[in-house]
């Protein structure tokens, strides 16, 4: 939203019953409320943009009951809307190479729901990044900090197996200028930093950073094997993490340096995030 408003667009937000929007109006958004599991709400949210932005997903499961519902039925129900109010855009964002992965959930209602963007006839641009390298909030902020203060990166990859990854803020502005950028129309877009790295590449690449040994750690052990049998979220980020060591997740960036402007460094993600958890200063600006 931020970066919408940075380019001085009017924004429109939709948040669910219940949840905290006190932040939004000081940055000048409007607020309705509405869910997209309720489509009679999202007729009225749609009401008179030039644009829908998407980025919303049950998967993450935020709240109690949230499933990957959201993501299959509720983007559904988002296209209907947009189709129903005559949107003039819909920019998705999607997950990189999602459209290879059948059996990871997540990555496979991404790949429906551009499809069915595409059935409907309703004018879309998809976004496809690769994994976020950023300073996450709540409790994964901590989990993180921790296990960077440990020595330990958490990597998806390992044996030398290279993975894209990208700052979340690089996402947010490809996303902003997708609303208008004419040449995006109907195209699915990878986005992602200059080069893909292996888990043992991020590793190295902490270490210079920080000054000090850092040791890779994967997410793919024994423990998260036996949970994946009683927690299907735990499944879908299994069968995510199996996917990353097929390869197949890395972007092709030449279309987003033609149209989103140069391709961003891998180090320079990696460097904010550091920031952003306290790791390395911020040099005040000036
Ligand atoms: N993390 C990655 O590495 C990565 C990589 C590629 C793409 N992506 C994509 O990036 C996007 C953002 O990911 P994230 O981790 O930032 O997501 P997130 O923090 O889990 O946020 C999800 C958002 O969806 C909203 N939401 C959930 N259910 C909803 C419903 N039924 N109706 C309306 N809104 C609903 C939530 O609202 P509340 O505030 O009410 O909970 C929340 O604002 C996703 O589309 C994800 O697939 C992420």
């Amino acid at each position: 939203m931020r970066a919408l408003r940075a380019r001085g667009k009017v924004v429109r937000a939709l948040v669910r019953p219940g949840s905290d929007a006190s932040g939004l109006p000081k940055e000048g958004v409007e607020i309705v409320r509405g869910d997209m599991l309720d489509p009679p709400s999202l007729t009225n949210a749609m009401s008179g943009v030039s644009a829908v932005v998407s980025s919303a997903i049950g998967y993450s499961r935020r709240r109690k009951g949230d499933s990957l519902k959201t993501d299959f039925d509720g983007n559904r129900n988002l296209v209907d809307a947009a189709k129903r109010s005559a949107v003039p855009r819909f920019v998705f964002l999607s997950i990189l190479a999602c459209d290879q992965a059948p059996n990871v959930p997540h990555f496979w209602a991404k790949k429906v729901t551009e499809d069915f963007l595409q059935q409907q006839g309703v004018p879309f641009v998809s976004l496809r990044p690769g994994a976020f390298l950023g300073a996450p909030s709540g409790r994964y902020r901590e989990w993180m900090l921790a296990g960077l203060q440990k020595g330990q990166v958490m990597g998806m990859t390992q044996g030398g197996v290279r993975m894209t990854y990208i700052a979340p803020d690089e996402v947010a502005r490809a996303l902003a200028m997708a609303v208008d950028e004419p040449r995006a129309l109907g195209l699915r877009i990878d986005l992602g930093s200059d080069r893909p790295l292996s888990g043992e590449e991020l590793t190295e690449l902490a270490s210079r950073l920080l000054h000090r040994p850092m040791r890779l750690r994967t997410m793919s052990g024994g423990g998260m094997r036996l949970a994946a049998l009683f927690s299907p979220g735990i499944r879908g980020m299994l069968e995510m993490t199996r996917f990353f060591q097929t390869g197949k997740y890395v972007a092709d960036t030449r279309l987003q340096g033609e149209l989103f402007g140069p391709v961003p460094k891998v180090e320079d993600a990696a460097h904010r995030m550091l920031q952003d958890l306290g790791l390395l200063p911020v040099k005040a600006a000036g």
